[in-house]
């Protein structure tokens, strides 16, 4: 038996695993969002397409300067993920706030943060606007990792990695480091 969910339909849909976009804007400074409403397009060219609200300040940024770097924070870390959701860059300085570590970053202008254990490099290639939102189509120029966090096949769960998957609100999860391990299909 199904019932109607009264939530909203995109709780649905999570928990989400969380990047925080790192921009260059129009005041000059780096600014930093996380973004839960993200997802892989594309493996050639390598593509995300990330949903951002037009009122956020990293929409102005991202248009300022088509770049961004997709940091990738630890699960020990959802707290500063959180906090970098709760204000915008346009009135507060969020590095200097949250005493952001920045580091260079190989292919584009916007920094990374320190901390994050996986750092993609982006830029724009596409804008669509979407309702409340504008769907910004980035392609992935360089994706860095921590040493020791991921092998080619992605995070090590099983050996302690852990990411913040976004729930609702104030809620987070990890990941369930269990690993499933399928038969192999009919073919
Ligand atoms: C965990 C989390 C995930 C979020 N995901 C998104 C998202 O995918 N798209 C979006 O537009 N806003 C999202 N937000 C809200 C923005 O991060 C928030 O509005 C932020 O203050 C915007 O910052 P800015 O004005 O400096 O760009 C999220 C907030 C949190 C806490």
């Amino acid at each position: 038996m199904f019932e109607e969910f009264t939530g909203k339909f995109y709780y649905l849909l999570h928990p989400r695993p969380t990047v925080v976009v790192g921009t260059l804007c129009p005041n000059r400074r780096a600014n930093f969002m996380p973004a839960s409403w993200n997802t892989p397009v594309s493996e050639e060219p390598p593509t995300v397409a990330i949903a951002i609200d037009s009122y956020a300040y990293t929409r102005e940024c991202l248009d300022f300067h088509g770049e961004a770097t997709l940091n990738i924070l630890e699960l020990g870390d959802a707290q500063l993920v959180y906090d970098l959701g709760s204000v915008s860059g346009r009135e507060v300085d969020k590095v200097s706030r949250f005493r952001l570590e920045l580091v260079e970053s190989s292919t584009i202008a916007p920094p990374g943060l320190a901390r994050s254990i996986a750092i993609l490099e982006s830029r724009v290639i596409g804008k669509y606007p979407i309702g409340e939102t504008y769907l910004y189509v980035l392609e992935v120029t360089s994706a860095r990792v921590r040493k020791g966090v991921a092998d080619r096949f992605g995070f090590l769960f099983t050996e302690g990695v852990n990411i913040p998957l976004h729930a609702s609100g104030r809620y987070f999860y990890g990941v369930d480091p269990r690993k499933l391990v399928l038969k192999k299909g009919l073919t």
